[in-house]
């Protein structure tokens, strides 16, 4: 069955609470259906940018199924990733090796319409990389305005790979910046957050009860300080969607 769009309006913000996790993927593929016959209009090339952790794999096995795989022109669409651990892209903690399977490879995506962050470097010689990567992609004037951003929530208010206390956070100049995070012992790679803020379209997909304490903290604590990551993106000319299941909203 196919999925029928209605017509995009002006930039919104919208907490959209589903019943399960599947629901909640399917509300989610929605937006990147309508993100891509958004950028339709004004530019022919699609490019989102897709984090990673284990939530998005329930987006990608949507967009790669029956109902939505046709709402999108692949052909036409560039992915770009929202962060990545520095891990060689055949790891299993590879936000990559998640993402190819479940959607590049399933959709045929051809190489050269993928963006990888190489996790396998040195982190700040492939935040460099990827930040020359993205400039060839947008330009270099201003912050790159991504058509669909997709982002995650931890525990502790964390998206991408913007971490409370870390110094990627702060980073106001910059697009992509290698980030270390003291609690995980690991090295990142991620969007900063005046690119996360530029997008057209920021989708938050949360579900779960273990996310409901972070859902609550980000959405209900409008001073909380210092603020949470997640409740920094608040994209300045385009559209904040919170997509959650029932589980991760019961503590709204
Ligand atoms: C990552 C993500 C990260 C993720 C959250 C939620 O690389 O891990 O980008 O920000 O979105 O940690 O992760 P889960 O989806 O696994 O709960």
């Amino acid at each position: 069955m196919k999925e029928e769009l209605p017509p995009e309006g002006p930039p919104r913000f919208e907490v959209r609470v589903l019943p399960d996790p599947a629901e909640a993927a399917g509300a989610a593929a929605r937006e990147v259906a309508l993100a891509f016959a958004d950028g339709l209009s004004d530019h022919r090339v699609f490019r989102p940018a897709f984090s990673g952790g284990s939530t998005p794999r329930l987006l990608f096995d949507a967009l790669a199924g029956p109902a939505f795989r046709s709402l999108v022109d692949w052909s036409r669409t560039r992915i770009f990733f929202v962060d990545e651990r520095c891990v060689p892209p055949d790891d299993a903690r590879s936000n990559y090796r998640m993402a190819k399977e479940h959607l590049l490879d399933p959709l045929r995506i051809p190489k050269e319409n993928v963006f990888r962050m190489r996790g396998e470097d040195a982190p700040a010689g492939a935040a460099r990389a990827y930040e020359d990567a993205v400039i060839g992609e947008f330009g270099a004037a201003g912050f790159p305005r991504f058509d669909f951003v997709l982002l995650g929530l931890g525990p502790d208010g964390h998206t991408a790979s913007l971490f409370p206390g870390t110094r990627a956070l702060e980073e106001a100049e910059r697009r992509v910046a290698e980030n270390y995070v003291p609690r995980l012992s690991e090295w990142r790679l991620t969007l900063t957050l005046p690119v996360l803020n530029a997008a057209r379209r920021a989708v938050f997909l949360v579900v779960g009860a273990e996310k409901a304490g972070a859902v609550s903290a980000v959405l209900r604590a409008e001073h909380a300080r210092p603020a949470l990551p997640a409740s920094l993106v608040r994209p300045r000319a385009g559209s904040l969607v919170w997509i959650v299941d029932e589980a991760a909203a019961s503590e709204l």
